[in-house]
């Protein structure tokens, strides 16, 4: 694979924006990738790719899109965060702090100790972080069930403890955000996560709780509500 051009990169045109494919220009002419691959999803908010770097290893390129996204309901999430009290409801403004908070939220669950991808850099609405898979993406674990569902669930636990304990809920924990990474979990998508002194932060731990209760219920095991929140506050 070889460096890709500005012009090349404009066949992006009918996806992003201008301004987004410069930035991907600049990201890759800096050395962090060399092209993009075919999108592994596309969400309601964002397009994932996966791009191949110079020594044939893999990233992840997160980008939110500044056309069609719902920046109205970011902002309703996003206000109530203790870092970000001060945001104005400027519709770019708000989409650049979205990712720009999903970069710290995986780095302070990082450094907590919990498994998420690593992340390598925030650009306006484009974040870089590690691959998470082999030669496929890892699944989710939605659709790629544990063998020792006990073993994984409870890590699953332990790692909403450690970030808790770094001062963070994850606020949009489901097996949808959970990879299956040869049996191991690794969480993603921490855009919605905020820190403990945030207004919401209970409510959203609640949520997070009750889905893991719901889902480990699917894979035959009894957690209830109680044990796991204890397990993580105390
Ligand atoms: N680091 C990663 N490594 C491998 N696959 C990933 C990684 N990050 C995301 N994916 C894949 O892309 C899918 C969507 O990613 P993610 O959950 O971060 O975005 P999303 O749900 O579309 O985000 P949003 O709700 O913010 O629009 C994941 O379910 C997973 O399959
Ligand atoms: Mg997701």
């Amino acid at each position: 694979m070889t460096k890709k051009t500005k012009e090349a990169w404009k066949t992006y045109g009918n996806v992003f924006d201008e301004f987004t494919i410069r930035n991907l220009f600049e990201l890759s002419s800096k050395g962090h990738f060399l092209d993009m691959k075919s999108p592994i999803s596309i969400g309601k908010e964002a397009n994932i790719f996966t791009a191949e770097k110079e020594d044939g290893s893999l990233i992840i390129v997160k980008i939110y899109r500044l056309e069609n996204c719902d920046f109205n309901k970011m902002y309703d999430y996003i206000k109530y965060d203790a870092r970000y009290l001060n945001l104005k409801s400027k519709r770019r403004d708000i989409i650049f702090s979205w990712a720009q908070r999903e970069f710290r939220n995986l780095m302070k669950a990082r450094e907590s100790g919990a498994r998420v991808p690593l992340p390598l850099v925030c650009k306006y609405n484009i974040l870089l972080m590690e691959y998470i898979g082999g030669k496929e993406p890892a699944p989710q674990l939605k659709s790629a069930h544990p063998e020792d569902a006990k073993e994984f669930m409870d890590r699953v636990v332990d790692y909403m403890r450690k970030m808790y304990k770094a001062g963070l809920v994850h606020g949009d924990l489901s097996e949808f955000n959970i990879l299956n990474l040869n049996e191991n979990p690794v969480i993603i998508d921490m855009s919605q996560g905020t820190v403990t002194t945030s207004i919401n932060a209970e409510e959203l731990l609640v949520r997070d709780i009750k889905n893991i209760v719901r889902f480990s219920k699917k894979l035959g095991l009894k957690m209830s509500e109680e044990d796991i929140k204890k397990k993580i506050v105390s």
